[in-house]
């Protein structure tokens, strides 16, 4: 129907008769000439009609936003003085030859091109949300990122193979989606929360190399970074081992960021334990970008007279920490309970702080805050070393559980350093964050939990640990860590059965519940499984960080609300008395009962 894209049109055009098909962005009626701001996948081009064309001009009239139009016309230079240098098509302009309206359209609930719109009118319109060209573009980027990604795997010898979506509980940990069976009454499939198993298997079946770029669901709490579905670049190697694998992935990475963007990352990325970035960072995906950083005090609080910092300091799960501010003397009373408010998110119960107006005096006088004349000198000399504070700078601290103390600095130091431009001024901080312990203890169960998936092998001369101090023993899982954004992780896994029961015993895992839940992939362990791991980036969350978008959101064409809900189908819904039947499903009385 059209021989070039509305935001194609350009100066070599001029003296050509083309023909546009797209949108009505903008008309405007300048007393005799109309003009419509024509719009397509690929930009805006400026389209004129003057009454020489009395049909085109009347058809003109009529024409309003979001409007499809056919033009047929002559491109020509933009008058001297209307050219519009910010514009690709800005030095042209096509004068109508023939108008035609391919459909008309109902006023649109907003304009397509406001951007201050809220999030829940754009979802429930969104075919109209993604005309936007800033979306467009969201879209365009996710695209060709994924096929970059698709092509480095594809020239280092992977084939992409597809997993089943209705599949048993996979054990990445969250929550999962359920699909009953009809065929089978009172039975259930899983939706896959990945195709970790089934990816090992492949390694099993000889493919050596494999790749997918999958869905993947999650029945957790949903925050900006997260999606219930969600896309993840899977991938699965056969007789490679962790530095190899981490090379591999990190050389598509850069070449991914390189070929989309022009943005040439460090070549390698660093490398952090798992311990330091806890310690320095309160995070195991630190924002590198930040320059503040956590300092320990736990040893220094032992002995002081103030219990809220004595206590946690004398419990081997505690933990007393320090987060320097330089300059932040200044900040207002009101700030500083601020920031209290916000560390209580994290389950702070307090932000205790300290101005330093004079370091050389270790009192009263030269250090300013309530908690002072309750630490002594020795305390606040190790505090102020530790922290390298400078007169003006303000000290906050943190005494609880090592996770309270931990969550709450870290997003502190987030917040902070963001706010008050504490960043070093790099776009890109890429990080791998290895070394990752096998187990974390779980408080509420009194039991240990893997940290990433029972799979993931223990690091070598670990095997040990494993039943005789499981908080010991580390990893090979590596997370692939991009301005505080967690975006792959992976792991080298378990290939012998004798370590895999041994990594069950440590979880306590009976022998009933590992053959119920991952039998099939035991059994395959002992038919000759070669050496294997990999690793699973999340695609949206790539492209979110690519687009500088504030949630993945952005780069989906059809996500769900915060509440799992997609506004646009009314998804999840109720459904028929008769699918029910056959599914075997009776409901409990679900209508909220206003008595209660
Ligand atoms: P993991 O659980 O770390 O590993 O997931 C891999 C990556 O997927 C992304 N991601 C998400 N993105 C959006 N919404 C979510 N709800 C969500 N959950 C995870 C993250 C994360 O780094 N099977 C292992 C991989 C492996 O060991 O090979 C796995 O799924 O960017
Ligand atoms: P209080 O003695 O309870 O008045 O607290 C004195 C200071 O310690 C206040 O600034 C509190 O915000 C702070 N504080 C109380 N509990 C904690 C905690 N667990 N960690 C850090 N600071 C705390």
């Amino acid at each position: 129907m059209r021989s070039h894209y509305c935001g194609a049109v350009r100066a070599t055009d001029i003296g050509n008769t083309i023909t546009l098909c797209g949108w009505a962005h903008r008309r405007r009626d300048h007393g005799g000439v109309i003009f419509i701001d024509l719009r397509d996948r690929e930009g805006t081009v400026q389209v004129v009609i003057d009454p020489d064309t009395p049909e085109s001009f009347k058809i003109a009239e009529d024409v309003r936003s979001e409007f499809v139009l056919k033009v047929v016309g002559k491109v020509r230079a933009r008058p001297a003085g209307t050219e519009n240098a910010n514009l690709p098509t800005g030095m042209i302009e096509v004068l109508t030859q023939q108008l035609e309206v391919l459909n008309p359209s109902l006023t649109p609930p907003f304009q397509i091109d406001d951007e201050n719109l809220s999030e829940n009118i754009r979802l429930q319109y969104r075919y109209l949300d993604l005309r936007r060209p800033a979306m467009q573009a969201n879209m365009m980027l996710r695209y060709r990122v994924s096929k970059l990604m698709r092509d480095y795997l594809d020239q280092s010898g992977f084939i992409e193979v597809e997993t089943p979506m209705l599949t048993r509980s996979t054990p990445e940990g969250a929550r999962d989606y359920l699909v009953p069976s009809r065929v089978h009454d009172g039975m259930f499939y899983a939706l896959p929360q990945s195709p970790q198993l089934f990816k090992q298997l492949l390694m099993v079946a000889g493919y050596d190399r494999y790749f997918q770029i999958t869905k993947c669901f999650r029945d957790e709490d949903l925050r900006a970074d997260r999606q219930p579905e969600f896309t993840q670049v899977d991938l699965e190697t056969s007789f490679m081992g962790e530095e190899e694998i981490m090379t591999l992935v990190e050389g598509m990475i850069r070449d991914m960021f390189q070929k989309a963007q022009d943005i040439d990352l460090p070549n390698p990325f660093p490398r952090m334990s798992y311990g330091e970035a806890m310690h320095r960072y309160g995070s195991d995906k630190p924002d590198m970008r930040v320059t503040l950083e956590i300092a320990e005090a736990s040893d220094a609080m032992k002995d002081v007279a103030f219990k809220v910092f004595s206590g946690p300091a004398n419990d081997p799960a505690g933990r007393v920490a320090a987060l320097r501010i330089p300059g932040g003397a200044t900040l207002t009373r009101g700030e500083i309970d601020g920031y209290t408010e916000f560390v209580k998110i994290y389950g702070a119960k307090g932000l205790a702080y300290i101005k330093v107006n004079d370091v050389s005096q270790l009192n009263e006088t030269g250090l300013q805050s309530p908690i002072v004349k309750n630490l002594n000198e020795a305390a606040l000399k190790m505090v102020m070393e530790r922290t390298g504070a400078q007169n003006g700078d303000l000290i906050f601290f943190g005494a609880d559980k090592a996770k309270v103390v931990n969550d709450a600095l870290g997003a502190l130091r987030l917040k902070i350093g963001h706010e008050k431009g504490h960043v070093d001024g790099r776009a890109w901080a890429p990080l791998w964050v290895v070394d990752f312990p096998m187990f974390e203890y779980n408080e509420d169960e009194k039991r240990w939990d893997a940290l990433h998936h029972p799979f993931t092998a223990p690091k070598d001369g670990h095997e040990d640990y494993l039943a005789t101090d499981p908080g010991k023993a580390l990893s090979k899982a590596y997370d692939m860590v991009l301005n505080g954004w967690e975006v792959g992780g992976g792991s080298v896994r378990i290939h012998r059965q004798d370590v895999q029961e041994k990594v069950f015993e440590a979880l306590n895992i009976s022998e009933e519940e590992r053959r119920n839940k991952f039998g099939f992939l035991l059994d395959a362990l002992q038919f000759g499984a070669p050496p294997h791991g990999g690793l699973a980036f999340g695609l949206d969350r790539l492209v979110t960080l690519m687009t500088g978008a504030e949630s993945i959101r952005d780069v989906i064409a059809f996500p769900k609300t915060q509440r799992a809900s997609c506004l646009m189908t009314d998804a999840p819904n109720q459904v028929d008395e008769k699918q029910l039947r056959e599914l075997h499903i009776r409901l409990r009385n679900t209508t909220p009962n206003p008595a209660a």
